[in-house]
Parts: C-alpha cells; sequence; structure tokens
C-alpha cells in the first residue's frame, strides 16, 4: 500500500482529533517503521491493519466507520494534490465509468508500485450505476468513502446500497444521484 494512504491517514488523525492521539495511535499499533512514512514509499497491507485494529480499539468504532471517514478524507486530499486526474469528469458517474480505464491509469504513471482494485460497469443510466468493485484487500468501505468524497466534490447528493457478490474480493455498489 502506498505511503500516501498512510501519511494521509495521520494526518487525518493529528487533524481531526489531536498530533498527541496519532502518536499514541502509531505507538500503540507497533508499527515496523514506527510511523515515519514517506508518501512515495510503500508498505506491507498489514501495517494499515494493525493501525485500523488501534482505532478501533480506541474509539469503539467499526472498522467500516473507520474506513468510511477516512476514504472520504483520503479523496478530498488527493483531489487536492492531483485534481488534473479528475479534469476529464464532470460529475460522479462520469468519473467512476472512467475509474479504471482512466483515472486509476494515471494514478499508476504517478505511481508505478499502486496496488489499485479493479471497478467495472455493469449499467449505467444518466442518473443510476452499479458498479462492480474487486480487491483481495476489500475495502469496500473506503471506497464508499471515496464515492461520497468524489459526490460531494462535484456538488451532488447520492443514495448508495452495498451487495456482497458471490464472486471472491466482489462487491457491488448500486448508486443513485438525487
Ligand atoms: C470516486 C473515485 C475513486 C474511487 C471510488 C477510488 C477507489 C479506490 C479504492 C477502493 C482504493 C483502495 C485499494 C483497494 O481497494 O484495493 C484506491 C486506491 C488508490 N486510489 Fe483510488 N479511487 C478514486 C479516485 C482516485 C483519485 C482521484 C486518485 C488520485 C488522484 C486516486 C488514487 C488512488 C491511490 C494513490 C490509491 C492507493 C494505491 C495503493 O495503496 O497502492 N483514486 N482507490
Amino acid at each position: 500500500m502506498l505511503g500516501v494512504v498512510f501519511t494521509t491517514l495521520i494526518e487525518m488523525l493529528e487533524e481531526n482529533v489531536s498530533p498527541e492521539f496519532a502518536d499514541e495511535v502509531i505507538t500503540e499499533a507497533e508499527l515496523d517503521n514506527d510511523g515515519a512514512y514517506t508518501s512515495v514509499g510503500y508498505y506491507p497491507f498489514s501495517e494499515m491493519q494493525k493501525i485500523l485494529s488501534v482505532l478501533v480499539a480506541k474509539t469503539g468504532k467499526p472498522p467500516e466507520e473507520l474506513l468510511h471517514g477516512f476514504g472520504y478524507y483520503l479523496f478530498g486530499r488527493l483531489a487536492q494534490s492531483h485534481g488534473q486526474v479528475m479534469s476529464g469528469s464532470k460529475n460522479l458517474l462520469d468519473a467512476l465509468s472512467v475509474l479504471d480505464n482512466d483515472i486509476h491509469v494515471q494514478v499508476r504513471k504517478l505511481y508505478p508500485d499502486a496496488d489499485l482494485p479493479t471497478f467495472t460497469v455493469i449499467s449505467r443510466t444518466e442518473n443510476t450505476m452499479v458498479l462492480e468493485y474487486y480487491s483481495v484487500r476489500e475495502l469496500a468501505p473506503l471506497a464508499e468513502g471515496l464515492m461520497d468524497g468524489a459526490a460531494e466534490y462535484f456538488g451532488q447528493k447520492i443514495n448508495r446500497v452495498t451487495t456482497k457478490s458471490d464472486k471472491p474480493h466482489t462487491y457491488e455498489f448500486l448508486i443513485t444521484v438525487e
């Protein structure tokens, strides 16, 4: 998992809770590098899982809620630093329809080591989309937070329903723009 994901998570904890809280989390998670991440580095996904379990223990919130909140925050940060990646899209469904063939392709050029998921558009009308998400890391709640962040970025309100597919590591999002 890319360093930018770790540095953004630590930044979110510092900003939304406090620098002391972020330090406590890093210490309690007993991370291999004591939390010294660089944005262009690459670190095992298990380190992210360690941070998440410490956050669950400290906040009492379910991991899904924490991942969703982080996805929302992460989208804002990515859009700020790499806004050009989104420049071809006018609204959320347009952005989601080019996620695999454009947005994440551009991300791969910026970060060749990125571990990216697969998104497949199953169906689309003007205001609805069924989007399939596949990742061995099964970060569906993170994807939901990213989608909600993207909806906010485009000034749109959405409804979402997530279903686990029969296929391994696969989820389906039904997204409706209000
Ligand atoms: C609505 C839009 C987006 C969605 C739903 C989305 C979804 C995701 C998800 C779910 C992951 C986690 C990896 C996994 O599931 O295995 C991911 C990773 C990532 N995405 Fe996106 N993404 C979106 C837009 C963007 C944009 C605009 C950027 C950058 C400009 C971006 C850059 C990245 C990066 C850097 C990673 C980390 C890869 C790694 O850890 O190695 N994404 N994305």
